[in-house]
This record gives C-alpha cells, sequence and structure tokens, in this order.
C-alpha cells in the first residue's frame, strides 16, 4: 500500500513482512513502555488491558509490552507488572486476546533490574557502585555467584514459559538501559573473569536456549541491546554472536552515563539511528530502529536510509494511540512535548 503525506510517500512504513513466521501487518512497532502503576503485586489490572487494546486499536503492527519483571525482586518500580508466578498468567492472557483480537501481535518484554532494583536486593555481575540519575542515590551491586546466575537464568526461563502459555507471539529480552543483563553486556561493569565475563552475551544465550527449548520453534524471542555497550564496535559484535539465538534485534540506549556514543558530523538522524544502520549491516536478522522518532514521515525516512525493519514510536503512541490509522490517513499524528508526565509511574 503507498500512502501519501507531506508530499512524498509512505510506502515501506505500512508493507507487511514477517518476524519468525508471524506476518505483522505494518513496520510500526510499539515499544515497551513503563505506564502500569495500578497495583504493587505485579497482577494485571483492568486499565492494563484496555491501554493496550486502545493502543492495538490505533494500527501498529506489533505491540512489545513494556517492561515486565521475571522475579520480585528484581522490579523496576513497585507496580511494574509481573511474570514471577503461575498466577499471574490468567491476566496476561486478558492483554495477549485483546491485542490479536485487534489484528495485532504483541511479545512480551522480560526484565530484572539487577543493581537498578528497587527491592534492596543488588544483584550485578561485579561489585559496583551504582550511582542512580533519576534519584541521586547510589548503591552497591553485589557480585553474583555461579549458583545465582544460574537461578535468575530459570526465572527468566520460566517466564518465557508463562507468556508463551499466556499467548504472547514471543517474548523481548530487556537487555538495554541499565538492566540486568545490561550490565551483563557493559564492560565498564562487568569485570567478571569467568565465563560470564568472557563472554559477556552468555548469561542472555543460556536464557535465549532455555526459553526455545521451554516454548516452540514459532515463538519469537527477540533482544533489546544498547547501541554503544559501551561503544558501537562491541554491540555490533554481541548482535553478531546472538543472532543465531534471536529473531530480532531492537537497538536503543546501553548503560547509560558509560557508553561511548559516535556518528559521522553529517549523518542526518541521531547517534542511535546510525548505530542501527550499521548493526543492519552485520546480520541478517530483522533489526529495529527507535528514539525520537517524531513523524511518519521520518519514521519512513529511517526505514529507507537505515535497511531497518520497523521503528518504534514510542511517546508518540502514548500521546496519540491512533497514530498509524491517523498516518495512514494522512492526519497531524501530533508530537509529543516531553512534558515527563509519562514517567510518572
Ligand atoms: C515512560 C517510559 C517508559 C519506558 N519503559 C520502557 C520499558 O519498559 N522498556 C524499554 O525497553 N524501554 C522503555 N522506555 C523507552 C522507550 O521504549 C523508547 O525507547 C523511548 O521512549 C524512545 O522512543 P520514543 O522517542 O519514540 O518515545 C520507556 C520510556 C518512557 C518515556
Amino acid at each position: 500500500m503507498i500512502i501519501k503525506a507531506e508530499e512524498k510517500t509512505l510506502e515501506r512504513l505500512f508493507q507487511n513482512h514477517f518476524i519468525r513466521n508471524k506476518k505483522i501487518k505494518n513496520r510500526v512497532a510499539f515499544p515497551a513502555m513503563v505506564c502500569s502503576k495500578y497495583r504493587e503485586d505485579g497482577y494485571v489490572a483492568t486499565e492494563n488491558i484496555e491501554h493496550y487494546k486502545q493502543i492495538a486499536k490505533g494500527g501498529v503492527g506489533l505491540i512489545i509490552q513494556e517492561a515486565t519483571c521475571v522475579s520480585d525482586i528484581g522490579r523496576l518500580s513497585k507496580t511494574q507488572l509481573g511474570i514471577w508466578d503461575d498466577g499471574q498468567i490468567n491476566g496476561l492472557k486478558q492483554i495477549t486476546n485483546a491485542v490479536h483480537s485487534e489484528g495485532c501481535a504483541i511479545v512480551v518484554q522480560i526484565h530484572h533490574a539487577g543493581v537498578k532494583s528497587v527491592d534492596g536486593v543488588y544483584d550485578c555481575p561485579s561489585n559496583f557502585i551504582f550511582n542512580n540519575p533519576s534519584t541521586k542515590t547510589s548503591v552497591k551491586g553485589q557480585e553474583m555467584s555461579e549458583e545465582r546466575i544460574k537461578y535468575v537464568t530459570q526465572q527468566f526461563i520460566n517466564a518465557g514459559k508463562r507468556a508463551f502459555e499466556a499467548g504472547y507471539d514471543g517474548i523481548e529480552l530487556h537487555g538495554a538501559h541499565a538492566y540486568l543483563i545490561s550490565q551483563f553486556l557493559n564492560t565498564n561493569v562487568n569485570k567478571r573473569t569467568d565465563r560470564y565475563g568472557l563472554q559477556p552475551e552468555l548469561f542472555a544465550i543460556n536464557i535465549l536456549e532455555g526459553i526455545r527449548k521451554e516454548t516452540s520453534e514459532d515463538f519469537i524471542l527477540g533482544i533489546r541491546l544498547g547501541a554503544f555497550e559501551p561503544n558501537l564496535e562491541s554491540s555490533i559484535k554481541y548482535a553478531k554472536n546472538l543472532e543465531a539465538h534471536v529473531n530480532y534485534l531492537n537497538i536503543s540506549n546501553g548503560f547509560y552515563s558509560l557508553f561511548q556514543q559516535s556518528k559521522p558530523d553529517d549523518y542526518p538522524f541521531e547517534a542511535h539511528i546510525y548505530a542501527t544502520e550499521k548493526i543492519k549491516q552485520s546480520v541478517e536478522i530483522p533489526v529495529f530502529a527507535a528514539n525520537n522518532i517524531t513523524s511518519p514521515q521520518m519514521a519512513e525516512d529511517i526505514l529507507v536510509k537505515t535497511n531497518a525493519d520497523m521503528v518504534c514510536i514510542g511517546r508518540g503512541i502514548l500521546i496519540n494511540n491512533n497514530w498509524v490509522n491517523d498516518a495512514m490517513a494522512g492526519r497531524d499524528t501530533g508530537r509529543c512535548l516531553h512534558c515527563k508526565m509519562c514517567e510518572r509511574f
């Protein structure tokens, strides 16, 4: 389908395509956005179901459900959604049913905060002082023993199994934004001398292999990776080493404050997009672009320039759930004013 907007065509944006064996109706994804502020037991509230139903109605091809914690002591906030208990499956099933009934695919982002946890347990690959820029506090990350790593690996695998039972089309491992997997990947944080230090992506690979065994061949396995973890060269290396284990890569921020971001001066988009283009050139699997994509035309231009397979529209869709339908109809999709209201959960 070819849609005209601002005198140009949005051809690639509205093409259907496949992730693993799942047909996705266009190239717009709603990325994981933690919005839940309803319950403290990790269970789904009716507001969560309604939230995702409305976003699916707005026309996106794929929803990546917000970071959903695999452990009740690894949460990023007290009201974070959870997938650590079988009792949570029923509520999650209501989200997948609501989204699928609108013709939209959905994966759930599974997550552990590690040293960024609000639960008083500061799991980290190495002893590490974490200065939290949001709360302006610092905590001491506790080096995980091999047994502890295996235990948390199993928590992720169990979460993947629950996601499969709840009807998700797949999972996305949260491997970015300074959370536990990002802590393993970033060699400024991970100073281990054992196999988890020598191969920083091993923790993620063990999780992915375990989930594949417990689910099906069709179940989508994705990972969100930092574009600079801590630099582009290491992120490209991780992308290549993870390629055999995942069905897509979603490129975002790494362990913030510890990354080295760069792009050529004349590159027309921001550094994450530049990194996405370079990563896409290094792998065969689908790659998603994200960060400050503020209009349908910009989304189309990024898809064309980088050859990325999907664009993530986060705050744009939060403020206008109907973003995709509006873009298809050539209507104004609105613009986030960066008021930060969405960050209060
Ligand atoms: C309120 C809020 C919550 C977020 N929650 C998550 C999350 O759960 N997982 C994640 O990977 N990224 C999360 N992000 C980052 C977004 O997925 C997205 O990458 C970021 O907002 C940039 O895209 P945008 O400019 O289109 O909004 C969050 C961002 C915001 C503003």
